[in-house]
């Protein structure tokens, strides 16, 4: 059996941060931040507006265009590091928005390959007929994590998401071709948010020592990015029968611009056929490639029966990578 994606859907926070603001409250520049990272601005979410508020916004412009009624969804994941609460998961709140009342609904948390994680999930689900469809969301309120007197990261970050619906394919329909997943728990230290867990709880002891907020050896983790999504995306290309020539387009994780060229540059695929917008939102982490999915798939940047690759990469350290015949 085959799977399709049937439509997707995003929505960012209104409200936007630029570097040169950044810059007024952080010994940053908008040179800095721009050279290094290719980020102009990010969307911050507003004070009452929570991780599953934006995921349901996308998941409801996503079933829009599928033409599925909150109603007859069987399935919804939310990928989030960002939840609204430790339990129950941001998932059961959006079932809740959406009116999804038969939809069992869980949350997984792989950092920016999330939405990817969900969705070899819930394909595989779709295919052993446990479900007939699904809604998988990345979503983010990264703002709420973030050290803001925090220079290294705090430039980095943005709030959003973006969801996929996905059903059985019929006759004629573009299918996902291909997934890859992959976790190398040894690197766990070089990005992460050390409190707030069982690990170490905040208490009033430690309450302003930031240790609820994301930490990152950025130079550390900047290779292993290239390193590992390069190796993801060959593996569903060669999977799915592709020559970097029968690729529309290729929407990687958007964490860093010099990471995108890398990996175009590594996969021979030309620079205009890769999806970027990491520079109005930042990196959205488990948001991100769902954004920029959604984002190329209404701007015409592929058309139906195109191949498309999808490839992120993100703390755990995770990574993952999709190939998809629209
Ligand atoms: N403004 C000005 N200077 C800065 C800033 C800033 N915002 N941040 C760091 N610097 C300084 C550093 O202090 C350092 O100064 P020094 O040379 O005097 O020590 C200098 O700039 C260079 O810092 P580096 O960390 O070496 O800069 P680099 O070129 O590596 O860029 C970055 C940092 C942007 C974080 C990059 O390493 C990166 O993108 N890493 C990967 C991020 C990623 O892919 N994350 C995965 C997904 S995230 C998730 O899963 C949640």
């Amino acid at each position: 059996m085959a799977v399709t994606i049937a439509g997707t859907g995003s929505y960012v926070p209104e409200k936007i941060l630029t570097n040169e603001e950044l810059a007024e409250k952080v010994d940053t520049s908008n040179e800095w931040i721009v050279t290094r990272t290719g980020i102009k601005e990010r969307r911050i979410a507003a004070e009452g507006e929570f991780t599953s508020h934006l995921a349901t916004k996308a998941a409801e412009r996503a079933l829009e265009q599928a033409g599925l009624a909150a109603a007859d969804v069987e399935l919804i994941i939310v990928a989030t590091i960002t939840p609204d609460t430790l339990t129950p998961a941001t998932a059961c709140y959006v079932q809740r928005n959406l009116g999804a009342a038969k939809a069992v609904a869980f949350d997984i948390s792989a950092a920016c390959s999330g939405f990817l994680y969900a969705m070899k999930m819930a394909k595989r689900l779709i295919e052993a007929d446990a479900f007939k469809n699904a809604v998988i969301i990345g979503a983010e309120k990264l703002s709420a994590f973030v050290n803001w007197e925090d220079r290294t990261t705090c430039v980095l970050f943005g709030d959003g998401a973006g969801a996929a619906v996905l059903r059985r394919a019929e006759p004629g329909e573009g299918r996902i071709l291909a997934t890859e997943m992959g976790t190398d728990g040894n690197q766990t230290h070089l990005l992460n948010i050390p409190g707030g867990g069982s690990a170490c709880p905040i208490t009033i002891d430690n309450a302003n020592d930031h240790l609820a907020t994301l930490a990152m050896l950025g130079k550390e983790v900047f290779k292993h990015a290239v390193t590992r999504m390069k190796e993801a995306a060959e593996k569903v290309i060669e999977r799915s029968g592709l020559q970097p020539e029968d690729i529309a387009c290729v929407i990687p994780h958007q964490a860093n611009l010099r990471i995108i060229d890398a990996i175009a540059d590594r996969l021979a695929v030309p620079n205009e056929r890769v999806f970027v917008n990491l520079d109005k939102y930042g990196n959205t982490s488990a948001a991100a490639v769902a954004i920029a999915l959604d984002e190329a798939n209404r701007t015409g940047a592929f058309k139906r029966g195109d191949n498309i690759v999808l490839v992120v990469f993100g703390a755990g350290l995770t990574w993952a990578a999709a190939a998809v015949q629209w």
